[in-house]
């Protein structure tokens, strides 16, 4: 991605934009989020989170990457520094190339399951089973007792690698076209099946309708718990990928005369319609009608994996070898173009910085990428049990998405001003932006990141207070040294850059 680099077409920009947003988080945690945190109650939180924080989040990401775009940046250590010259924002900055190093970590781990649970569904591996084989066929894929877990592994990661190094528009645009038109077909297939689903009919106790009547009648009684709040506020976090670094790195190929307003609209608002109306309407649906909501209440407590690769295989078994097959493919295909379209947005970050920085070519950046990928996902395949893939997911996937969009947010609002803060989001704009988020974004989207940073804070020190297993404290000090040396990389190049004189702003 040299500054030559830029998007195709707007229609493949808004894809590639909304295919970061849309993940395995819309089909796996969302449902569970909504279930754990009372159905109901969890979708004003959740709306909320999203009109006073997603939004203006979306807007601030974008106008920045544009804005640092405009001087050849396209991480954000650069971009950050282009916006403000005191040097400490460079290393703010680097939470964005770490977070989606170490987020992609892990993630493509589990990109690589859907990939093997395709292939299953296709062999019928997971015929005349027991729910319990099922379920027990997941533990002994994650314990490793073939090679098969690491070959899908690296089949994901060179796949990933390979349509990275063909670039934006060859490579990410082209994967997002395919990728998001299927992945909303097979979503509306499953979802179709899911709600039309009768009781009595396969086994099922309860109509498809109950799981869903249960997410939506809302329910203000444990409106005011902080938890709810809070886990409405990681999920919009996680489901639209701000605070990572992806969305200023995409935007900043974007030509300084183009819209940011609207594109971030579409891209944010389908993936709240991806979100909320399939992601609602697949595994709840499915499961509440086979097990009744207070058994996937307690299904639930161990997360979305479960529901979705332990679960759903034996249910889908249920309805017959052909459906069987075809619903199969179809969750665990969706599962897959919904990762592959993030995971793709977790490299560019790392490959902008690398190409602008040190001038490396695209593909020699797609494979360090795909190396450093490999490297330091390498723990959270080999000890998953042990809880790595997990401290990954907590460290850099929730507490680090929190610390940097709260500073980002004070240096876009505070900083820079929300007099030139506003300018850049209405720029070229195709839409009207409303005006109440200019105070919005001054005053509410900052107010509601220090609750949900200073909420955290208990939890974050329990957490390194808890003595945890080697495997934890050694995956925590593996991920702080990952901070340290790309924090060192910001710094070579900073002064690569002075040496050349290449300060442009
Ligand atoms: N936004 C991506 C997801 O929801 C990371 O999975």
């Amino acid at each position: 991605m040299s500054n030559k680099e830029a998007w195709g077409t707007r229609i493949g920009l808004v894809l590639a934009m909304a295919g970061n947003a849309v993940g395995l988080g819309n089909f796996l945690r969302f449902p569970v989020q909504a279930v754990q945190n009372g159905g109901g109650a969890f979708i004003i939180p959740y709306l909320t989170c999203f009109l006073l924080m997603g939004i203006p989040l979306l807007w601030i990401e974008w106008s920045m990457g544009r804005f640092g775009g405009k001087y050849g940046h396209h991480s954000t250590p650069f971009i950050l520094d282009a916006i403000d010259k005191r040097k400490f924002w460079k290393y703010i900055g680097v939470f964005g190339i770490f977070t989606n190093l170490a987020v992609a970590a892990y993630y493509c781990y589990l990109e690589s399951w859907t990939l093997s649970w395709i292939w299953h569904s296709v062999d019928r591996s997971f015929a005349g089973k027991t729910q319990e084989e099922v379920a027990n066929f997941f533990g002994t894929y994650v314990s490793l007792t073939s090679l098969e877990p690491v070959f899908f592994w690296v089949i994901c990661l060179l796949l990933n690698t390979w349509i990275l190094s063909r670039g934006l528009s060859g490579g990410v645009e082209v994967a997002s076209k395919i990728g998001m038109p299927l992945l909303i077909l097979f979503g509306a297939f499953l979802a179709f099946m899911a709600i039309t689903m009768k009781a009595g009919e396969h086994g099922a106790i309860h109509p498809g309708t109950t799981g869903l009547n249960f997410l939506w009648t809302p329910d203000f009684s444990s409106i005011w718990t902080a938890k709810v709040w809070l886990a409405a506020a990681g999920q919009i976090f996680f489901t639209l990928s701000v605070g990572m670094g992806s969305i200023q790195c995409y935007a900043s190929y974007v030509k300084s005369k183009d819209d940011v307003a609207l594109n971030a609209m579409s891209a944010g608002w389908m993936n709240e319609f991806v979100e909320v109306v399939l992601g609602s309407s697949v595994i709840i649906p499915i499961a509440v009608g086979y097990f009744g909501i207070d058994r996937v209440i307690e299904m639930t407590t161990s997360g979305g994996l479960g529901l979705g690769f332990r679960t759903l295989p034996f249910l889908f078994e249920q309805w017959g070898p052909a459906l069987a097959v075809i619903c199969g493919v179809c969750w665990f295909g969706l599962l897959f173009f919904a990762g592959i379209t993030s995971s793709l947005a977790m490299g560019t970050p790392c490959m902008g910085f690398l190409m602008d920085e040190f001038g490396w070519k695209r593909q020699k950046s797609a494979w360090a990428f795909g190396c450093a990928v490999l490297l330091l996902g390498l723990p959270t395949v080999l000890f998953f049990n042990e809880g790595v893939f997990d401290e990954y997911d907590y460290w850099a996937g929730t507490v680090s998405l929190v610390v940097f969009a709260l500073t980002e947010t004070i240096l876009f609002a505070w900083i820079f001003g929300m007099g030139k803060g506003w300018k850049e989001i209405t720029d070229g704009a195709d839409m009207k932006v409303p005006s109440v988020f200019k105070f919005i974004i001054k005053f509410i989207t900052p107010l509601i990141l220090l609750f949900v940073f200073v909420a955290s804070i208990p939890d974050i020190v329990n957490k390194i207070l808890s003595a945890g297993s080697i495997y934890v404290t050694l995956s925590r000090i593996g991920l702080l040294l990952v901070w340290i040396g790309v924090a060192y990389l910001v710094y070579i190049a900073y002064r690569k850059r002075i040496k050349e004189g290449r300060f442009t702003s």
